[in-house]
């Protein structure tokens, strides 16, 4: 009886087709590769994730997907921004998550620090500005200043995470707080069969991330950093759906070995790479090796 999964059979397929240690072994996650990465990929992301710039995947609560599940990640984000509130957003990408945000508090002042910021338009919110910097230095925003922090799909980019989540810690003010959806792995990298680190790695690398890390790990950083946990949920689950599109448009170049060769030869690599994450990631998460976790966190108010 074969009891091979269907990531093992992908992963499989993958080692015989292309030469996956190029891949594994390229050291891909320094600021100059994510800053190429996100550059390269900046029409792809519109083109086959969303035309309204967001960069994370759409949370499902329904049966069905719809177009308000990209929403979901913000309107959490909103429900803790006060009036008159001061918001920092962690990698904002193409700024989408910080203009829905802007326009739903007009009263309220957002700070956006990306490797890659977007320009600012006329038709832009006012309240909105963006700073060009690595996040794990926000050496330029005072301490105790702000409300909310937040970071959509962008921290799991840092192999220094405790070094973000401390200039979190710094810049919040008391009872400020600080939210994260990202994904994790349920349990430490080197503890999954062969396979399954071998697909992590490829989904990490291919995408200029850090190596995934294990919730627990994430949690010890956040917990090092001096921020106190208020609810954390994984809703893997929830996002399975638009894994599975993102599959599906990977899958018709996966399934003929002449197109995989071709695609692989000839168009650039921070492109194609995509190609393997959008193949393996559904599976991978289907098959319970990874959580996308809310953590919502607070600085705690100190005792005296
Ligand atoms: C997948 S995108 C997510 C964008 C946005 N959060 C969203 O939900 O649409 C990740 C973003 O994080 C940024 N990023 C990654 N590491 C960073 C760092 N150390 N400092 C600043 N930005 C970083 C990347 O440039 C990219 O724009």
């Amino acid at each position: 009886m074969n009891t091979e999964s269907v990531l093992e059979k992908k992963v499989k397929r993958i080692e015989s087709l292309l030469d996956i240690s190029k891949i594994i072994d390229r050291e891909a996650n320094s600021a100059k590769d994510i800053r190429k990465y996100f550059r390269v990929n900046h029409l792809a992301y519109k083109m086959f994730h969303s035309d309204m710039g967001f960069m994370h995947f759409r949370v499902t609560k329904g049966d069905k997907i719809s177009s308000e599940d990209i929403l979901y990640q913000p309107n959490v984000i909103s429900s803790y921004i006060g009036k008159g509130a001061t918001v920092v957003e962690l990698g904002p990408g193409q700024g989408s998550n910080s203009f829905y945000l802007a326009k739903k508090h007009p009263d309220a002042s957002f700070i956006g620090v990306d490797l890659n910021p977007p320009k600012l338009k006329k038709s832009d919110p006012k309240n909105v500005k963006f700073y060009k910097h690595d996040y794990s230095d926000l050496s330029f925003i005072e301490s105790n200043s702000v409300d909310v922090v937040f970071g959509i799909e962008t921290i799991v980019y840092c192999s220094d995470k405790t070094k973000v989540f401390r200039e979190v810690a710094r810049i919040l003010k008391e009872n400020g707080i600080f939210t994260v959806h990202d994904y994790a792995l349920v349990h430490p990298l080197e503890s999954y069969a062969p396979y399954e680190q071998t697909a992590m790695k490829l989904i990490s690398k291919c995408g200029a991330s850090a190596l995934i890390e294990s919730a627990e790990a994430w949690s010890s950083y956040l917990k090092e950093a001096g921020l106190t946990e208020v609810k954390t949920t994984d809703l893997h689950k929830e996002t399975l759906p638009d894994l599975k599109q993102l599959e599906h448009k990977a899958d018709h170049i996966m399934k003929k070995d002449l197109r995989v060769k071709l695609t692989f030869a000839l168009l650039p690599y921070h492109f194609v790479n995509n190609i393997l994450i959008g193949w393996l990631g559904y599976d991978a998460c289907k098959e319970g090796l990874g959580y996308y976790n809310e953590w919502i966190y607070t600085k705690a108010k100190k005792e005296v």
